[in-house]
Formats: C-alpha cells, sequence, structure tokens
C-alpha cells in the first residue's frame, strides 16, 4: 500500500510531485523518495519518514523532463531509507516506484540470484527493477516493452508501477490489482495512484485496467494489453469533487467530523428528490429478489454495513455482514439467491475487491457503495453507488461512516417506499449540529481520561454497533487500547479486567434498553470503573455525562458515534498524538 506519482514533460516537477505526494499519503506515510531527470542525469532522493521531511531534502529545481515519487506504507522490509522508493536496478537501468505486493518475490530473487543478481533492500519492488532490467539486457536494449511482458508474465500480485529507463525519453508503467490512472495535458502525461494530485492539470484521465502496460512521452500515449496496442478511454473528473482544503481547521479530521451536517444533507439532495427516490430501480428490484444481502466490508466501514443489516433485518429481509478478508477465504453462501454489498470509503480495499471478484467470477449481482466514483469496486459492480462525502483526507473515518449509514437509511427508505427518511435524516443533521456546537463538554470529557491504558464502550442493541465504532475510533487516534462489548456481555468474562477508575463509557439510544444499560453500568461502578454515561435527552436521569438530542431510535446511536469521533479527537489532542496520520495506517489499505 502505498502512493505513486510520475509524469513526463515541461510541468514544474517539484511540486507537482511533492505536492502529489502529500494528496496521496492517506496511503502511507513511512518514507517517500523522488527521483527526476535533469540535464540528462536522474537524481535520487529518499528518506525514512513523511513527505515533509523529503520536501525539505530536495533542493529547488527545474527544467526536468521526467520525474517519479512514492509514498510508502512498509510491506516487505522495514522503513528506512534504503527500502524508500523509487527502487533502483541493480545495474541502474531503471527507476521504479511501486504500490502493490509482488507474492512469488522469494522465488524471483532465487531465480535473479541464479542469473547474477545480488540484491540490496529488503523490499518486493527491488525484484520487479531487476527483472525488468535482466529481461531488457536479454533482448539486446532493443525493446522495453517486450521487457515488461516477460516481467509481468514472472510477476504474481500487485503493482501500479512508473517507470524511467535510462536515457530514455519515456515514462513506462504497467498495472494490475492496484489503481493507476492517467492524466492528459497539454504540459504534458502524469500519472498517479489516484486523480487529486493531477486535478490541477488536467481534468481528462485515462483509467488503467488491469494487465495493461505501455508507455507515455510528452505528447503521446501507448497502451498495451496482451502483447496488442490498445486504444486508451478517456474519462472527465469533475474538481469539485476534490476540494483539499483545512479551511482554518487545526487538523481534517475535525473538518471532517464537522462537515457531517453538510454530508448528510448533499446525501439526502442526490437520492431523494422532490419527494421521489433516485436509486436505480433495477438495483432496489435486486435487493427485493435477493433471498439474503450479504454485506462485506472493513473496519469502520464494515461497522456501518451492521446498520445495514439491522435496517433490512427491519424489513423482514435476510441480511448478513461480513469482515471482508475472512470472507475471501471461506466464502459463504447459504442462499440460492443472494445480493452482495460492499461497502468502502475508498472503493479500493484490497480485501473487498478480492471478494468483489469471486462474486463477480461467479456471475453473481453486487452493490459498491464508495466515496471514489470510478474505484476499481465502483468500476466493477453491477450498481455502483456514491455516498458524495466529498475527499476525506483523516485517515481516521469520520463524516464517511456518517454518510454510509446515512446512504443505508434512504434505501431502507426507498425500499419500504417511507418517505419519512429524509425527515428523520433532516433531524439526525440538526442533533449533529447541537453536538458540534457542545463539543467542549466532549474535549473536557476526555481530558478524564488520557492517562488510561484501557477503556470501555458498552452499549445494547444498536448502540452496541455505535460502540464498536467509538472504540475503534480511539484505539487508532489516541493509541488507547478501547473494546466495545454489548451491556449485558462484560459480565461473561471482561469484567475481570474492571479496576478501580477503568473509564466505560455507556451509550443509550433506545427507551427499550436504558435501564438495562444503567443497571450493567452499576454494575461496573460497584467494581471501581470510572463511568460515563451518553444519552438521548429525554432518557436521562440527571447525572448522565453527555446528552444527545431526541431523533428516532435507528438513528439515535448516530450521534452517539459522533461523540465518539470528538471524544477520540480530543484523547489524541491532549497527547499531542498526530490526529491526521495515526501511527502504523494508511486511508486505503490496498494490501490483502
Ligand atoms: C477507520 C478506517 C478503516 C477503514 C477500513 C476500510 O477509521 O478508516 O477502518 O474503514 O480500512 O476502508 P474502506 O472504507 O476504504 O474500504
Amino acid at each position: 500500500m502505498c502512493g505513486i506519482v510520475g509524469g513526463i514533460g515541461n510541468a514544474d516537477f517539484r511540486s507537482y510531485i511533492l505536492g502529489g505526494l502529500k494528496k496521496l499519503d492517506y496511503r502511507g506515510y513511512d518514507s517517500a523518495g523522488i527521483a527526476y531527470r535533469l540535464n540528462g542525469k536522474i537524481n535520487l532522493i529518499k528518506t525514512q519518514g513523511t513527505v515533509e521531511k523529503l520536501d525539505a531534502l530536495v533542493p529547488d529545481f527545474q527544467g526536468a523532463d521526467i520525474a517519479i515519487g512514492h509514498t510508502r506504507w512498509a510491506t516487505h522490509g522495514v522503513p528506512n531509507e534504503i527500502n524508500a522508493h523509487p527502487q533502483v536496478s541493480m545495474n541502474a537501468l531503471i527507476h521504479i516506484v511501486h504500490n502493490g505486493v509482488i507474492e512469488n518475490f522469494r522465488a524471483l530473487k532465487t531465480k535473479l540470484r541464479s542469473r547474477g543478481y545480488t540484491f540490496r533492500t529488503q523490499t518486493d519492488t527491488e525484484v520487479i527493477a531487476d527483472l525488468l532490467e535482466y529481461h531488457y539486457i536479454q533482448n539486446g536494449k532493443k525493446d522495453f516493452i517486450k521487457a515488461i511482458e516477460n516481467t509481468m508474465d514472472e510477476l504474481e500480485g500487485s503493482y501500479a508501477t512508473a517507470i524511467i529507463l535510462d536515457k530514455e525519453e519515456r515514462l513506462y508503467f504497467m498495472k494490475k490489482a492496484s489503481p493507476l490512472l492517467i492524466g492528459v495535458s497539454e504540459q504534458g502525461h502524469f500519472l498517479a495512484s489516484d486523480c487529486v494530485p493531477m486535478m490541477h492539470l488536467t481534468d481528462k484521465f485515462v483509467d488503467l485496467d488491469d494487465m495493461e502496460y505501455g508507455y507515455m512521452t510528452k505528447s503521446e500515449l501507448h497502451l498495451f494489453k496482451n502483447h496488442r496496442q490498445i486504444p486508451p478511454k478517456f474519462v472527465k473528473r469533475d474538481v469539485d469533487d476534490f476540494r483539499y482544503d483545512i479551511s482554518g481547521y487545526e487538523h481534517f479530521m475535525l473538518k471532517e467530523i464537522e462537515e457531517a451536517p453538510y454530508v448528510l444533507r448533499r446525501l439526502a439532495d442526490n437520492y431523494c428528490v422532490d419527494g421521489e427516490y433516485t436509486f436505480n430501480p433495477d438495483m432496489l428490484e435486486s435487493i427485493r429478489k435477493a433471498d439474503e444481502v450479504v454485506f462485506i466490508a472493513c473496519g469502520t466501514s464494515y461497522y456501518a454495513s451492521l446498520f445495514g443489516v439491522e435496517f433490512l433485518n427491519y424489513m423482514g429481509k435476510r441480511a448478513t455482514a461480513y469482515i471482508a478478508s475472512e470472507w475471501a477465504y471461506r466464502p459463504q453462501r447459504f442462499s440460492k439467491k443472494p445480493l452482495y454489498i460492499f461497502l468502502s470509503q475508498s472503493g479500493e480495499t484490497a480485501d473487498i475487491v478480492a471478494c468483489q471478484k469471486i462474486v463477480n467470477a461467479e456471475g453473481l449481482k453486487n452493490i459498491a457503495i464508495t466515496n471514489s466514483k470510478g474505484s476499481t469496486l465502483d468500476r466493477k459492480a453491477t450498481y455502483g453507488c456514491l455516498i458524495y462525502a466529498g475527499l476525506e483526507v483523516g485517515v481516521a473515518a469520520t463524516k464517511t461512516y456518517m454518510a454510509q449509514v446515512g446512504f443505508l437509511s434512504l434505501l431502507l427508505g426507498a425500499l419500504t417506499g417511507s418517505h419519512s427518511a429524509v425527515t428523520h435524516l433532516d433531524a439526525l443533521i440538526d442533533a449533529v449540529r447541537d453536538i458540534i456546537e457542545r463539543k467542549e463538554a466532549i474535549h473536557e470529557l476526555a481530558k478524564e481520561v488520557i492517562k488510561a491504558p484501557s477503556l470501555f464502550y458498552i452499549g445494547r442493541g444498536s448502540d452496541y454497533n455505535a460502540a464498536l465504532e467509538c472504540a475503534l475510533k480511539l484505539k487508532e487516534i489516541s493509541y488507547i487500547h478501547a473494546e466495545a462489548y454489548p451491556g449485558g456481555e462484560l459480565k461473561h468474562g471482561p469484567i475481570a479486567l474492571i479496576e478501580k477508575d477503568t473509564p466505560v463509557i455507556g451509550l443509550i439510544s433506545s427507551p427499550a434498553i436504558a435501564l438495562q444499560l444503567r443497571n450493567n453500568i452499576e454494575e461496573l461502578k460497584a467494581r471501581g470503573a470510572k463511568t460515563f454515561i451518553v444519552c438521548n435527552a429525554s432518557l436521562s436521569n440527571g447525572t448522565d455525562a453527555f446528552l444527545t438530542k431526541e431523533i428516532k431510535p435507528y438513528l439515535a446511536p448516530l450521534t452517539k458515534v459522533v461523540f465518539g469521533q470528538y471524544f477520540s479527537y480530543y484523547v489524541a489532542y491532549e497527547k499531542g498524538l498526530p490526529i491526521d496520520k495515526p501511527r502504523n495506517l494508511a486511508k486505503a489499505v490496498t494490501v490483502e
């Protein structure tokens, strides 16, 4: 999982590559590097750490004709300077940046050793560079496209690459199972893992498909597949979808938590126009006809899909949710006419893409709900739906979670023919605004737990779904170990972990579970826990830590999630942690 960027032509390559890498650092940020050719000489600069660190090392340069850059999320080899990309082939004919994983790299290393190659790094990418170089030398340095074809025949795994070959006036590329887009502009040809780095240069793109490869010059693009040249298919991307602006906020996460009301409004405006739902009628029919709806997702998106299961169960439809990395290796099929729903912010999560391949190979219908038009899941789905949340930069998903569950609530409205879904969403928007106004109260509560080594969230029913998401947020942003439990479950074991001052946050969104949850909290308090209750205003007993406005019970847990987002944010803030880029994480997880 990494971000790559490259270009050939007469752009300002310093600002394009470094600016582009900053926009791609959601894909990883443990090391970074750049290679550019200036006056016929290739300059290579790499560092452990972020693109900002790289920026400080790269001199001002003008007049380069070709450049590539990389921001890394280490898979093979520790994040250090040597393992950072660009990687260079043994005889330095090739500089390459790579996003993906070469699964057979150990076997290929053995093969290359027998061909006289020795290795300088712990990466799998070095193997691609050496293989390309080996095949190129084998064919008398006559045909690099042939060398790419020979290399692709040997590689197993995923790759999106940009390749500078020695003194050639061409930027080569090849792609399998990792995203890669080419941007076409007056100034030259560009490529990147997504279109954001190129949006200021062009709105004309080519979305590369798996097993495509080729090269570009300043004015030409040559695309190949299966040994034949093919015509590129151009697509347009709208610049408005990709605003990358922190708008005076200290962190993107804070800005994005507070964008939820706008995002939910836009979602409702897109999917309900003049009182009529705009969902594809065939898609709705497919859901109605399915004998089971199977959600497949990861992380936050998986927790959002738990609401999808509940919403469909509510209308009497059988529905289940699976974690993609589990389902991919043990596909479960218990129904004759299943319909699959892939829920993914990025639309590129490798574990989900692997599941979609299985589903597509069986010719089964599937829906991809993503925040990324033209992403792999979106393109390969029978029905692609967008959540219109806009670019989310903070690594922790916040507004996109809200949009995913908001989308599912509107879908429920369309399936049941209920026109109140939009009114309910309006009430949610109002309740979120109310939390935003009172966020300082959450900040004060957060200060009480910053020294805690671990924390529990408890909830019953849908509040348990919310608790799962709140605990995930706290883990990833504040590095505090957090667990979510159904309120009644702690006494079956985990209560042994409760000691003096262990923080426990109880969530209450529905009168049906309020009393039981309060009893659970009392049991924990009796064992020394420091307890806080986040509760609907009407259900408060006057002692609760934070109150949320009254809204429909099926959406009320979302107000608890907004509490949890702020809570994690403020705990991390007080601890002085890198909120938008927590350690070891990346925004799009493009390795299985
Ligand atoms: C947590 C988070 C991750 C993602 C997960 C799936 O804040 O962002 O848990 O939800 O990696 O990513 P997508 O939704 O892009 O498939």
